[in-house]
C-alpha cells in the first residue's frame, strides 16, 4: 500500500484535496500533516476523518527534526506539499513568517524526502504546490506560460518563488522527482474570510463596508477549489517528472465587477432589493505593491492531460455562497477570536 505525504490538509485547499485523496484512492494510506495555524481548521474535514486509510498528524513543517523522524516512521511514497503562509496581506506585514514556513519548511520536506529516498527515487514524488503571483504582473494583455520568467513582486510570492526553485534544484542536483503546478486564485468553499471572495461574503452577510483596495481594476484569474483539486490529483498521477504545469480558471475579472457580481447574486440569496448589498462598497487604501494583472495560459495542462474547470464562474460562485450561507457556524468560528485583531489591524486605519 502507498504511503502518501499531504501537507496543509486542514486549509482551504488542502481540505478539498485531502478528502479527494482519501474518497478516491482507498489503495493509499494518507497522512494529513498540518500545524492548525489560524488558516488550518479540522472543522474542514470531519467527514472523512474516520475513514481507515487517512490519519491526521499535527505538526510543524518548520521542525527539521520532526519532519525528518517523520518520514523515517512511515517512509512516505509521495508528497503532496500545500502546507504555507498564504495571505500576501500578512507577508506584508510580517515577512518572516513566510520565509520561515514557504522555504525553510518545504527544505525540511525535500531533506526529509532525499534522505529516505537516497536515490532510489522508482515509484517516488515529490509534488509541489505553487501560485501563479511567481510570474509577478501582468499589463493589460499577454498571459503567464509555464516558460515566463519568475518575477515575485510580494514577500509572498517571493517566499513561494524561492521554494519553486528549491524544489526544482534538488531535482537537478539531486535527481529527486518532482512536478511543480503554478495555479491562480482559487475560490469555493472552506475558503478563510482573510481572501477578497469570503471577506466580502461575512461582510454582506453582516451589513459591513466591502473595502475594495485601490480603484478596484486590479484583476484575478478564478477557479473553483475543486477543479484546483482535480487537476491536483491528475498531476500527481499523470504528470511529467521534472515539469511544471500552469493551472487556470480561463476567468478574468476585474476585482470591481467581481464585488458586483457577488454583491448581486447575494441580494437573491438575502432576500434584498437588487442594489442593496453593492452599498456597502467601499474604496479604501492599496495594498502596497500591488499586481495589476494575473492571466494563466491553462493550455498546457489542457492539452497533455485533458484538465479543463468544470463549473463557469457564476456557478461556482453560487456554490460557494450557499455553502457560506448554509455553514455559519463555521464562519462563525473562525471568525471569533483573533480574526477580530487581525481585522481592525488591516482595514480600520485603511479607510482612504
Ligand atoms: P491556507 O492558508 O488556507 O492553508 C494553509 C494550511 O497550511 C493551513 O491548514 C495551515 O494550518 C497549514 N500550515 C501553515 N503553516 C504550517 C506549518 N508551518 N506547518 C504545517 N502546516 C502549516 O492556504 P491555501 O489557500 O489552501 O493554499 C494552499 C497552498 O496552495 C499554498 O501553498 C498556496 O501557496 C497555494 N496556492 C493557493 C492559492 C489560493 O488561491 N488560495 C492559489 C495558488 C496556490
Ligand atoms: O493568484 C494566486 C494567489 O491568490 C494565491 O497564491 C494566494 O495564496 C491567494 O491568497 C490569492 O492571492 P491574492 O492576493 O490575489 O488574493 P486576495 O483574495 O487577497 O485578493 C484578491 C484581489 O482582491 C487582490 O487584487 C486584492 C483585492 N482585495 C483583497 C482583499 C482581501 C481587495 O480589494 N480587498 C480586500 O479586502
Amino acid at each position: 500500500m502507498k504511503k502518501i505525504l499531504i501537507t496543509g490538509g486542514a486549509g482551504f485547499i488542502g481540505s478539498h484535496v485531502v478528502r479527494r485523496f482519501v474518497n478516491r484512492y482507498p489503495n493509499y494510506q494518507i497522512y494529513n500533516l498540518d500545524a492548525l495555524t489560524y488558516a488550518g481548521n479540522l472543522e474542514n474535514i470531519t467527514d472523512i476523518e474516520n475513514a481507515p486509510h487517512y490519519t491526521f498528524v499535527k505538526g510543524d513543517i518548520t521542525d527539521a527534526d520532526f519532519i525528518h523522524a517523520l518520514f523515517e516512521k512511515h517512509r512516505f511514497d509521495g508528497v503532496l506539499h500545500l502546507a504555507a503562509e498564504s495571505h500576501v496581506d500578512r507577508s506584508i506585514t510580517d515577512p518572516l513568517a513566510f520565509v520561515k514556513t514557504n522555504v525553510i519548511g518545504t527544505m525540511n520536506l525535500l531533506n526529509a524526502a532525499k534522505a529516505i529516498w537516497k536515490d532510489n527515487f522508482e515509484g517516488k514524488r515529490f509534488y509541489h504546490i505553487s501560485t501563479d503571483e511567481v510570474y509577478g504582473s501582468l499589463g493589460a494583455t499577454g498571459l503567464f506560460t509555464e516558460t515566463t520568467p519568475y518575477d515575485p513582486n510580494s514577500p509572498y510570492s517571493a517566499s513561494k518563488a524561492s521554494s519553486d526553485h528549491f524544489v526544482r534544484a534538488y531535482g537537478e542536483t539531486y535527481g529527486l522527482p518532482y512536478v511543480i503546478t503554478n495555479c491562480s486564485n482559487n475560490y469555493g468553499p472552506n475558503h478563510f474570510p482573510e481572501k477578497l471572495i469570503p471577506l466580502f461574503i461575512n461582510n454582506i452577510i453582516n451589513n459591513k463596508p466591502l473595502p475594495v483596495y485601490g480603484d478596484g481594476k486590479y484583476t484575478r484569474d478564478w477557479l473553483f477549489v475543486e477543479d484546483h483539486a482535480v487537476a491536483i490529483d491528475l498531476v500527481f498521477h499523470e504528470g511529467k517528472n521534472h515539469e511544471t504545469y500552469n493551472i487556470g480558471g480561463f476567468n478574468e475579472w476585474q476585482n470591481i465587477d467581481l464585488v458586483k457580481l457577488l454583491c448581486q447574486q447575494m441580494d437573491k440569496k438575502l432576500g434584498r432589493a437588487d442594489g442593496e448589498s453593492a452599498k456597502l462598497i467601499t474604496y479604501v487604501k492599496d495594498r502596497p505593491g500591488h499586481d495589476l494583472r494575473y492571466a494563466i495560459d491553462a493550455s498546457k495542462i489542457n492539452k497533455e492531460l485533458g484538465w479543463e474547470p468544470s463549473v463557469t464562474f457564476e456557478q461556482g460562485l453560487e456554490k460557494t455562497i450557499d455553502w457560506y450561507l448554509a455553514n455559519e457556524a463555521w464562519l462563525k468560528n473562525v471568525t471569533s477570536g483573533d480574526y477580530q485583531k487581525y481585522y481592525e489591524q488591516q482595514y480600520d486605519k485603511q479607510q482612504s
